[in-house]
């Protein structure tokens, strides 16, 4: 058996072997991962997505260092069960904007990538304030510390630019603006034209930027502001009574 007689030979030397099983893995790596790097529609693009506005990126921020994402995920998995407890599955195109993405490992509490006016923003500071007043078996932390507390900016810019970098397609425009859109978006009483414009004109779709006051005080914009400008943000981008998945995600 002439076949295994040369196999004889990679068994007893333990290098050779080696490389040898790496070639064969290597192989195996380029069939699978290669073709994503060329394939146009590894990321399907979907109207509606835009980047964040400065004052859901600041959110964004918060969300991250807060490490809300411990114990949500943003995502939705095609799995019956999920889809009718949290809607439309995920799309890789809702996180095509996220740097670095949020999706999670771990679901302590529900996913949050729907989460988008499923509730007041009042519902949402009381929420962060003291979970348990408003569902009284959460094992939620309270946020009450972020209330009131003046959200830094100071960087919103560079956020913005670092993103850039990234390939999130913000305009000079919106880099120059991202201060005074910012402070616009918590407080209707602000010109916020610009800023609804600006990210109107990104997203290809109306009614995705919402300015209110958040957080019930017009007098600052606080960090809660930020954080629920985010979150009431989450999923509502693509409006999926128009959407059709392409040929790709129809024959699954
Ligand atoms: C220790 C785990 C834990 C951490 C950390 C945590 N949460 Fe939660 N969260 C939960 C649990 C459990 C629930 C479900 C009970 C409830 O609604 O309070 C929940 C519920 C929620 C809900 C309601 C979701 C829904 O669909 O009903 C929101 C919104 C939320 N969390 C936001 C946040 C944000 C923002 C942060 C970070 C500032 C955060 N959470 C941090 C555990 C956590």
């Amino acid at each position: 058996m002439a076949l295994f007689d040369k196999h004889k030979f990679l068994e007893k030397h333990s290098l050779i072997l080696t490389v040898g099983i790496l070639v064969v893995v290597a192989i195996g790596g380029i069939v699978e991962i290669a073709p994503l790097f060329y394939l146009k529609n590894t990321i399907e693009k979907v109207d509606g997505m835009r980047p964040y506005t400065p004052l859901e990126l600041a959110g964004r921020n918060i969300y991250i260092r807060e490490g809300c994402y411990v114990c949500h995920s943003q995502m939705v998995r095609p799995l019956r069960d999920e889809v009718e407890r949290y809607g439309h599955y995920s799309l890789a195109a809702e996180s095509m904007y996220d740097h670095p993405f949020q999706w999670g490992s771990k679901r302590t509490g529900p996913d949050l990538a729907r989460v988008g006016g499923k509730y007041s923003d009042s519902w949402h500071v009381d929420h962060l304030k003291d979970p348990r007043s408003v569902v009284p078996e959460s094992i939620m932390p309270p946020y009450a510390f972020m209330e009131g507390r003046p959200l830094n900016f100071d960087s919103i810019e560079g956020d913005l630019k670092a993103l850039r970098t990234l390939g999130v397609p913000y305009t000079d425009e919106m880099i120059e603006n991202a201060k005074l859109d910012l402070v616009a978006q918590a407080n209707p009483e602000e010109d916020y034209d610009g800023l609804v414009e600006r990210y109107t004109a990104a997203s290809g779709r109306e009614g995705t930027v919402n300015v209110r006051v958040f957080d019930g005080d017009p007098s600052k914009v606080t960090e809660l502001d930020a954080l629920i400008a985010y979150m009431q943000m989450l999923g509502t981008l693509v409006d999926f009574s128009t959407y059709e998945a392409d040929d790709l995600q129809n024959r699954r």
